[in-house]
């Protein structure tokens, strides 16, 4: 194949060369640490992973069915419209199908709105500490990063972020609840805040979260007004399918269709689309689940309180603990097979987030940690 192997080494050197200056400044997203590379490292047989905000239950059996009965199929491309899925979403959530754009997790869907609206000279406003993926598409979309402060170190601070707005603005991020400060914001608060962005403005709320705080939130979909308003949701969370990558978005029918240009044509996998739409029709199920972590959310943060640790109130499937010496922490509760997650990444080295996991989880962390503690004070 190459003969002049001269002329191959100048080929790779340019190569490296460009892919370094397209990736200046960009930091790969560094997911939780898995499993198996902990049972190595500590030479551990157990491990409780608590570090992804993972649904600890698993999907809707129903899910799991529609999964295996896909997996015959395979040797098929999925349906590259998805056209169930979206009639699915659609009926869901009263909207037409036009109004659906699905992704490969809604990470896709957040990155490909990024990618779609915003390009070198304009600006993509996000909260400092709002889910990182913002942040790594922005850069990569060549826009230009503003990034607001918290005004109390972990609410997104919507005065702020408002007054940010420019002419050259032209994607807003908001994540409600937020990951990893786990904060809400009411949907007044988000009207108030869209009712002062410019109509052209396109509005990303992020309710990866939603169904933990939908008893508190309400209809989003239908109750929040802008034209440049996109709801992005996940199967990931509450529906327990982060392994299948599937998420969405509602938004109008011209956002949608601008979109899908950007995207691949079979970007949501043939046993995602079924699992979707089974999952979806299981919905007593999964809040029944739901229902279940936000009671073991507020065990583990009554734990937390009572030892002086809590970082603050998660309204997600997670909780924050604040120690000025979290890296020992971590080390501590690696050594005793706990994995949660540090949030250096996020300015927070004096955090870690632990996702909920099920109740024998949650006490494994607990026991974990109380023992940490006790030896801390001695
Ligand atoms: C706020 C938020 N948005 C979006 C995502 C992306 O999730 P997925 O791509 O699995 O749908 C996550 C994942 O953790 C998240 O925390």
């Amino acid at each position: 194949m190459a003969e002049d192997w001269g002329s191959m080494d100048k080929m790779i050197i340019d190569w490296m060369a460009r892919a370094v200056s397209q990736t200046a400044g960009l930091y790969p997203y560094v997911p939780g640490k898995p499993v198996e590379q902990l049972l190595n490292e500590k030479g551990l047989s157990h491990a409780v992973k608590l570090a992804s905000n993972e649904n600890p239950y698993g999907p809707s059996p129903k899910a799991i069915k529609a999964i295996s009965a896909a997996a015959s199929e395979v040797n098929r491309y999925p349906d590259g419209d998805g056209n169930q899925l979206k009639h699915t979403i659609a009926d869901f959530h009263a909207v037409s199908r036009d109004q659906v754009l699905l992704g490969n997790g809604s990470n896709e869907v957040l990155e490909l709105l990024i990618r779609c609206f915003a390009g070198a000279g304009d600006e993509v406003i996000f909260s400092s500490r709002a889910f990182i993926v913002y942040a790594l598409a922005t850069q990569a979309s060549g826009a230009c990063a503003v990034s607001v402060q918290e005004a109390d170190g972990l609410t997104h601070d919507l005065d702020a972020m408002a007054a940010a707005v420019t002419d050259k603005t032209k994607v807003v991020c908001i994540a409600n609840p937020n990951n990893p400060t786990g904060t809400l914001h009411g949907q007044s608060a988000i009207q108030i805040f869209l009712d002062k962005l410019p109509r052209d403005v396109v509005v990303i709320i992020d309710e990866a979260y939603y169904e933990f705080v939908a008893d508190e939130l309400g209809d989003s979909v239908h109750e929040l007004q802008h034209p440049g308003l996109v709801i992005s949701r996940t199967f990931s969370k509450a529906y327990g399918l982060a392994g299948c990558r599937v998420g969405y978005a509602i938004a109008a029918a011209e956002i949608v269709a601008l979109v899908n240009r950007f995207r691949e044509p079979f970007n949501v996998n043939l046993m995602a689309q079924a699992a979707a739409v089974a999952a979806l029709g299981d919905r007593d199920w999964v809040m029944a689940r739901v229902a279940d972590s936000n009671a073991e959310r507020s065990r583990l943060q009554d734990a937390l309180d009572k030892l002086g640790l809590l970082g603050g109130e998660s309204f997600a499937n997670f909780v924050l603990l604040r120690h000025s010496q979290c890296s020992d922490l971590l080390r501590q509760l690696e050594d005793r097979g706990i994995i949660p997650r540090p949030l250096a990444a996020y300015g927070m080295a004096d955090y870690l987030r632990i996702s909920v996991g099920n109740h024998e989880e949650n006490s494994a962390f607990l026991e974990a940690l109380n023992e940490i503690v006790a030896g801390l004070q001695e």
